[in-house]
Parts: C-alpha cells; structure tokens; sequence
C-alpha cells in the first residue's frame, strides 16, 4: 500500500487536518490526480498513462530485460515522468551507454532479480553510483508500489552532487523524481522515487522506522569507506532483510576486497553473489620522490607548477587534507601559474578546490571542461582539482592525467583512555594510495607522483585504513542502537566489532548524560536526547535549556556549533578581522561571542543587506545562513516534543549566567581548569595538559572552562571555550563531579574547597532562617 509509512508520515507534518491540495504551496503536485494520494504515483502510475501508454505497463516487476529498459529510456517521452526528453537527456544518454557498468546491465539484472542481497564492485568511474540506482528503477517499479529506492553516500557532497547528475540524466528538476537527503537538509517531495543519502540519515530514518518500510531497495555505495554508519546500517540491514524478504539491498564497493562483504552477508552458508564489473583504465606511471619531503604542501605545489610548465595535455588533480589548506595552495597555485603564463608561455590554468562544506555551486564547477588555449594554437590549458579525499573514490572527474599525492589525508581518531576525537592529518593507506593513482587514469595513460619515498609506501603506510567505528567515540551511535531496540551490543554483528573499552566509554558517557541508567537502558532523557541529529551531550544540553530559561539561546547556540566557522580570517586582512572580531566579543568566551553574531546578524541593520553586513564584518554568509536553517529544524523538534521556548530577558542580570549554566548541562564532561597562575589547563578527570586555542577572546585568568573541542596538533588545544564556576558543576552534574572519585590533586583540592564554602553558605542561610 502506498501509505504504509510515507504517506502518514508526510500528512502528520503538513498538518493533518489541513487538505495539502488545498494547499497553494502544493498544488503543483496534484494537478493530474485524482487519488489523493501522497506519492503522485499511486494510483496505477496515473499521469504518465495520461502523457503516453505507459512503458510500465508491458513490464512485469522483477521480470524486466536490458533491453526493456532501453526501450524504455529511448523515449520520446520520459518513462517516469510522460514529458518529452531533452536532447541534453539523449546527450548524457550516449555517454552513459559507454561507461563500463553499462555492458553489465543484463548481467545485474539476472543477479539482482534472483537475490535478495547481491555485492557489486567497480572501479571508481565506471558509473557505479550514478548508473546502479537508474538500471534498480526500471525492474523495480519503485513508483508502483509507493515506495523508495535510496543511494546512500559516506559524504554530503557526494549525496547533493552525484543527486544533481543523476536528476540532469533522468531528465528532471533536482528534488523532484530524484532528491537527495543529508542532515538538516532534505531536497525530496512526494514524487521522488529515488534518494541520495547520507548514510547516517537512512540510520536515523531507522530508529523511527525499524523496517525502512518506505523502501523497495537500498543501495549501500562506497561500502569500502567502512564509515561508522554504513558498518552499522550493515548490521541493521541484516535483520531487517530477515523480516522483510520483499527488500532489496546492493552493498556497492570501489576496491576489489569484497569477499569480506559476500562472508559478512551470506545467505544459508554460501556467501552472498558478486557481481565485478571489471576497469577499464589505462596504465598509471609512478613516480616517489628520492628523498622524504619536509613541506609536504610546499612540494605539492612545486609538483603541480611543473607538471603544468612541461607535461601534455591533461588535468592535475592534487589530494590535501582541509578547506584552509586547499583555499590557501588554490591562491598560491593561481599566483604562480599567472607568472608561468607571463614569463614562460605556459598555457592557461585553472584551479577549483573540492571539499566538504564548498557551496554546491562552487562544486559543480569541477565538471567544467579545462579553459582552451590563450590564442588559437597555443600551448592548451589545463584545470587542477585541489581535492580532499573527496575525490579518492566519491566523485569521479574526467579528464584527470596526473595526480599528486602527498600521502596525507584527515582522520579521525579516538583515544578512550583519554576520551579525545580528533580530526589529525595522518599517513593514508596502501588501499588510498592505489586510489588515488587509478583517478590518473581514467581517460588515458597516466601518471601518478608521490610525494613520498617507494621505502615509505613499502614499509609505512598500512594496507587498508581502519574501519571507522574502531577510531571513533561511540557515544551517538550507542545511543541510537538502543534507541533502535538493539540491546546486546556485545552480540550485534558487526563486521568489525570495536574495542570494549570504547564501548564502556561510551557506556559511561551516556549514563553520566542520563541518557542510561545504572542497568544500561534508555531513559526517558536518552529517548528524547536520541530525537536529535546531535551528539548525546549537545542533545541533553538543549533539552535542559528550559530548566535554565534560555532554551532559544541554547538553540541558536546550538546550530551555531554544527555549521562550518563563522569567523573569516583571510591571510591578507588578519587585523582587520580580529578588529571586527573584537565588536562581538564577550568577556566570558566563545560560545557566548558566537551567539552576539548571532543576535546581530539577526538584527535590523545587518537584515538590510546580510551579505554586504557579513563581508564587511568578517563572518561567513553562508555559515550563518546555514545555521538558521539547521535552527529552524532544531526548532521544530523541541516543539515537537513539547520542549518549552523561552528566554530570561536581556536585561536581566543572569541572561549570560544562565547560558553558561545550560552549557555546563552538557559539557560538563568537557571541562578544564587552570594550571596554578600559567597558561596551562588540564582537563578534569583525563588529565590533559591543554593551551587555549589563539582564536579564542576569553582571558587567560578563567579558572574553570567549558570546551566544544579538542584539537591535536603539536600542541593540544582546547577550542571554543567559555569559563563556567565550580560551583554550578558541582550543581548540574553531581555524579560526575563526586569529588570522592577524583584522584588527590589541584582539580580535587578546588572542588573541595568549593564544596566546603558552598555548605557554610547553605548552614550561615539555614541558621539564619531559624532564627
Ligand atoms: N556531475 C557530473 N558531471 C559530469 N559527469 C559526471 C558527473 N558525475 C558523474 N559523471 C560521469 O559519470 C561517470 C560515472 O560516475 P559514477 O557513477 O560516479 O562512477 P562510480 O560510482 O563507479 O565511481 C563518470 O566517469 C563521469 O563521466
Ligand atoms: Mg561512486
């Protein structure tokens, strides 16, 4: 039926005693029906019986051919949607029948009608995410049965990106067949029958729906990232594909390791069909450097000037770790190939970063074919992608000749011991190594330069990058496997199982949150914390901000912490933008700035124009804007669950107090005191030495400091801080701050001696009462 799920869940949110075609806002999706229905496609596929008789009609679900497919997309007219196709349509339909999947799709077909699991492998590029979920489609009849088929991605970029292409190929507005799905974002509508998502989005879509009931299929791509939420939803899919034999699920990997995925799903004792689409690239030249580099910045950028001043035609494609390395080797790249230009004729170079956070937009431009040559007959350009590890396996773009590998890439890390995740540039794998080579020859032969020695590959980089769930703090994920009814965490089959030790932190976190109790179940705080898209501490800071009278400031707080950095701060104008900073700053810290940029950003004068107010003041649009958004979400939750809004008036004495307050509610677990008179702070109960990040406004003399972050570099750092008492951790959190349980030093000594005033205040007021 077409409302098992989908169809309650969207009229509960449009307001059910609302008539959604009565809707202005809607009434574009009812136009041709009459059924009423949710899903526009319900009713027998109405609307494109109306456009032309349907091809539909002659297939039969889970009995269709290659070749009925193709009939199906030569057209004329749309197979889903009964418009006629574009020519753009049959453009990009030339270049899909070429890509190497295409050849295979008899053979996927016979595969995937006859099982219900099936394991897929292909190298990257050979049309894997884009062409996979399209050839599904046409046996699956999604649209007929009411239901879904979902791609799930490892990264947000890969679900919007890959989305877009994919809508271009099937001819329709983004958002509307084909959508996509991330956190605090959602481009869908009734009519999609085909969702891009993040893997940690189908995870949550789990924990209100155990059965994933609004789907036919779900496709697990880049499986070998082995992300934290993809080895999860494995885990999961396993039982739901006992409960569901009607579900389909592809597990979709780049790397040829996948009898670990065919044992893992074995069906009976025979391990789970594997379907090889075999690559079609060209040899890749290998070239290491002689010595170890020093910079490994500083050689990358000499590798990419050079490869433009003397090699071929072709694309550069450079991996580095992060947005301000990237932004940063962009400008220095542009710099010096304008000078290339001038003083050596070298031809035209253009450089585009790719990361995480890049606006869509900006991220579509990497498609862009390289600029021709300055004058007819000149020596051709050329594009260089300045890539994080985005471009290892995600996104596929052609044309790339050469690759310059540095060996690096951001990773995450967790250390239980001391109960620190961090982001760390670290060493990659082999398997990474191998990766990113392959993208230099996708078009042609090409060539590969590590900046690393060949003893260094040989002898220190390991062979595959751990999974993710064995680097990570698991507290979030614990609590959505309870939430999800998953009990026995020692038990659950995981393919990789993490270490006890970080199971028991996380254990213990989530009861010091009051997400568990003392036997390991959820409470009624953990239910509610687990509703939020945010980590268990943020999630219980937020549902007892009312108890503190700021419950609106701790939401716009809060969205303020999951958005990129506000605060620009361009190597050419430092000054000036700490000097903008500076307008903003609160005595008492970080958090507290970040919500006057807020408030300010909110108000009339920057409304006026808050583009031009942001660039004049240093701060990031787009980070703000965003952070609205993911507001107003947040928002419609806590009114969901009945979370009361409120502030404590700004003229009110304690409107700052009470901010911290709520803060500690949550971070009390992330606290730090001062070292004697130094600049040192250690970190209570794990007994960090830490600096406070440079970027921070607060003053040194702060003896106690909430922190959203710590960061591992040479030195350790503790960022966004905000200075709190003693007193109110010894209030909010007594369990946590039983000072019993501290080991004999300078944080247990003050504790004490907060403790011991605090009582002598309560006798003097008791003593005083009585008289
Ligand atoms: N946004 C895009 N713009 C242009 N071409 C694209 C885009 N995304 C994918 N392609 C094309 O589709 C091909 C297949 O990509 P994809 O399905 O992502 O492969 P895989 O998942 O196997 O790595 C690419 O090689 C490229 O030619
Ligand atoms: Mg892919």
């Amino acid at each position: 039926m077409a409302d098992d799920g989908r169809g309650a869940k969207r009229q509960k949110t449009s307001g059910a005693e609302m008539d959604p075609k009565a809707n202005p806002y809607l009434a574009h999706h009812y136009e041709e029906e009459s059924n009423g229905y949710s899903n526009g496609y319900s009713n027998g596929f109405s609307r494109s019986k109306k456009a032309s008789s349907t091809v539909f009609d002659n297939l039969i679900r889970h009995q269709t051919s290659s070749k009925d497919a193709e009939v199906a997309e030569n057209g004329p007219n749309n197979a889903f949607t009964g418009q006629p196709l574009s020519n753009r349509y049959f453009n990009i339909l030339k270049g899909r029948r070429n890509l190497p999947v295409h050849t295979q799709r008899q053979e996927f077909l016979d595969m995937f009608q006859k099982s219900q699991i099936l394991v897929f492998v292909g190298e990257t590029g050979s049309g894997k995410t884009t062409q996979i979920p399209q050839f599904v489609l046409f046996d699956d009849m999604p649209q007929l049965q009411g239901k879904m088929v979902a791609c799930t991605q490892p990264r947000r970029v890969a679900a919007m990106s890959v989305a877009q292409r994919v809508a271009n190929e099937m001819d329709v507005p983004l958002g509307e067949e084909v959508g996509y799905s991330i956190r605090f974002e959602d481009k869908t509508s009734p009519r999609t029958i085909l969702k891009y998502m993040t893997d940690g989005m189908l995870l949550r879509e789990a924990m209100t729906d155990n059965n994933l009931s609004r789907y036919s299929c779900l496709i697990l791509d880049e499986a070998h990232e082995r992300t934290l939420a993809t080895d999860i939803l494995m885990g999961l899919l396993k039982e739901v594909a006992r409960r569901r034999p009607d579900l389909k699920i592809v597990i979709m990997s780049a790397t040829l390791d996948a009898q670990k995925f065919q044992k893992y799903f074995k069906i009976g004792e025979d391990p789970a069909p594997l379907l090889a689409v075999p690559g079609r690239t060209h040899p890749v030249e290998i070239f290491y450097t002689a010595e170890p580099e020093r910079d490994y910045v500083e050689a990358a950028l000499r590798t990419v000037l050079q490869i433009h001043a003397t090699e071929p035609e072709g694309d550069i494609l450079l991996f580095l770790t992060g947005e301000e390395e990237i932004e940063d080797a962009c400008r220095k790249i542009g710099l010096e190939a304008d000078e290339l230009v001038r003083e050596a004729d070298a031809g035209p170079l253009k450089v585009y970063p790719l990361y995480g956070t890049l606006p869509p937009a900006q991220q579509q431009r990497i498609f862009d074919p390289a600029p021709p040559p300055h004058k007819p007959g000149g020596r051709p350009g050329r594009k260089c992608i300045v890539s994080t590890n985005i471009a290892e396996t995600s996104l596929t773009i052609d044309g790339i000749v050469y690759v310059v590998d540095p060996g690096f890439s951001k990773q995450k890390v967790y250390n239980p011991r001391i109960r620190v995740e961090s982001l760390l540039v670290s060493p990659i794998s082999k398997a990474s190594a191998q990766q990113r080579a392959g993208r230099a020859g996708r078009t042609r032969p090409g060539k590969c330069f590590r900046l690393y020695t060949e003893g260094a590959f040989k002898k220190e980089l390991i062979e595959q990058t751990y999974p993710e769930i064995l680097r990570s703090n698991l507290s979030m994920t614990v609590l959505q496997l309870k939430k999800l009814g998953i009990d026995d965490l020692v038990h659950f089959d995981l393919m990789d199982p993490p270490a006890p030790e970080t199971l028991m932190r996380a254990l213990e976190e989530l009861n010091y949150l009051a997400c568990l109790d003392d036997e390991g179940e959820l409470t009624h705080l953990g239910r509610l914390a687990a509703e939020f898209p945010l980590d268990p501490s943020i999630g219980v800071m937020l549902i007892s901000s009312p108890e503190f009278y700021c419950s609106n400031e701790m939401l716009s707080l809060t969205a303020l912490l999951s958005v990129p950095q506000l605060f620009n701060r361009p190597a050419s104008a430092r000054k000036r933008a700490d000097e903008m900073k500076e307008l903003f700053a609160h005595p008492d810290g970080d958090h507290l700035t970040m919500l006057n940029v807020y408030h300010a950003f909110k108000g009339p004068e920057a409304q006026r124009d808050p583009k031009q107010w942001c660039h004049d003041h240093f701060l990031s649009y787009r980070a703000l804007q965003q952070a609205d958004n993911v507001r107003s979400q947040l928002k419609r939750i806590m009114e969901r669950e009945d979370l009361e809004l409120m502030s404590t008036p700004f003229e009110d004495k304690k409107y700052y107090e009470n901010i911290r307050r709520a803060l500690v509610s949550g971070f009390f677990m992330q606290v730090a005191k001062r070292d004697g008179s130094g600049k040192t702070y250690i970190t209570v109960k794990d007994d960090q030495s830490v600096l406070l990040h440079p970027s921070t406004v607060l003053a040194q003399e702060a003896e106690w400091v909430v922190y959203n972050e710590f960061v591992l570099t040479t030195k350790n750092y503790i960022r966004t801080v905000t200075a709190v008492k003693a007193e109110w951790l010894l209030d909010i959190a007594p369990m946590y701050y039983n000072i019993e349980d501290f080991k004999q030093g300078e944080i247990r000594r003050s504790l004490q001696k907060t403790a011991d005033t605090l009582r002598r205040k309560e006798a003097l007021k008791a003593g005083k009462s009585r008289k």
